[in-house]
């Protein structure tokens, strides 16, 4: 997305160009995951506050196969709200969604709301893969080294925040583990990061292919043609599932105020 989409979006949500940061506090996140899990989810208004997040998530929450935008439609709440808490405090460096999660657009409350209202939505059937030409390294890769983490189904642990791996984008999966890698993500597992040091480009390729293709069961699936009910009058485009960067900046505000929800 262009940047003169985002400061529609921005303007449209009602948002200032220099939203206020949560100050250098290292445990800021922390705090707030803390305080997000004990509140009551109020899933009516997650739905209303997803409004906004569907503009690049789609709003079945599939994000995009060629992995801009990852799926976040069936992420455990806990992931969803560390996440969130730890793309405001900065420890991930999000520029494009910064925005929209800061202090001034989403409450502790909204964090929780939104995270449990989008648990629930049956996943993306046809996420993006890898190539698919190394999948034996892959797998031997993902039993010896993140299946303890990530479960031998990808299916993760959400008391420990570790992330639900399955159907997520293979493009999604490469950037983020190298993320993870270079240090990048300043809140990651710190196990995870020594244990991948040594990955070679083609162990990473194999093994995000490799999970790229871990299903999750039947029953998180959606069925084919499935929308969300929730908005249905988003514009989708024909061609593609959503705003792709590099679109005309008018059809994400467009697509911004033509949404509305029904009730
Ligand atoms: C302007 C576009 C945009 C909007 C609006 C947006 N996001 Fe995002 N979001 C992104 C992008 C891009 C990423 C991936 C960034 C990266 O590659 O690290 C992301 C990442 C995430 C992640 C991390 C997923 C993971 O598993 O690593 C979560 C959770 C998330 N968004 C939730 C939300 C929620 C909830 C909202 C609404 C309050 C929202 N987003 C609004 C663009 C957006
Ligand atoms: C010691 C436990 C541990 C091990 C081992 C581990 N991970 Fe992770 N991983 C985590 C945790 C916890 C997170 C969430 C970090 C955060 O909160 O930012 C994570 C995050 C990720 C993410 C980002 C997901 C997202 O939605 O943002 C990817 C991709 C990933 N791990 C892949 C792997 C792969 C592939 C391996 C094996 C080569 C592996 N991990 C090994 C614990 C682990």
């Amino acid at each position: 997305m262009k940047p003169s989409t985002i400061l529609g979006l921005a303007l449209i949500f009602g948002l200032t160009a220099s939203p206020p940061l949560l100050a250098d506090d290292p445990l800021a996140a922390a705090r707030e995951v803390e305080q997000a899990l004990h509140l009551k989810p109020d899933l009516a208004n997650g739905r209303k506050v997803y409004l906004v997040c569907s503009v690049c998530h789609q709003p079945e929450g599939w994000g995009t196969a060629d992995g801009t935008y990852p799926q976040i439609a069936g992420q455990y709440a806990e992931v969803t709200i560390k996440q969130l808490a730890d793309i405001r405090a900065r420890n991930r460096d999000n520029p494009i969604m910064l925005p929209f999660a800061m202090t001034n657009s989403l409450t502790i409350q909204d964090i929780a709301d939104v995270s449990y209202y989008i648990e629930h939505f049956p996943m993306d059937p046809n996420n993006g893969v890898g190539p698919g030409t190394d999948l034996e390294l892959g797998q031997r890769l993902y039993e010896e080294n993140c299946a303890d983490c990530h479960g031998e189904r990808g299916q993760g642990v959400p008391e420990k925040h570790s992330p639900l791996l399955q159907g997520q984008h293979y493009r999604y999966l490469v950037r983020q583990f190298e993320l993870i890698r270079d240090g990048k993500r300043l809140n990651a597992d710190k196990e995870m990061v020594k244990q991948i040091q040594t990955f070679s480009p083609r162990d990473i390729e194999a093994v995000m292919d490799y999970t790229s293709r871990l299903k999750p069961p039947l029953e998180m699936l959606a069925l084919p043609g499935y929308t969300n009910p929730d908005f249905p009058r988003f514009w989708r485009p024909i061609t593609s599932r959503g705003p792709e960067l590099g679109m005309g900046s008018g059809m994400g505000m467009g697509m911004a105020m033509g949404m509305t929800l029904t009730d």
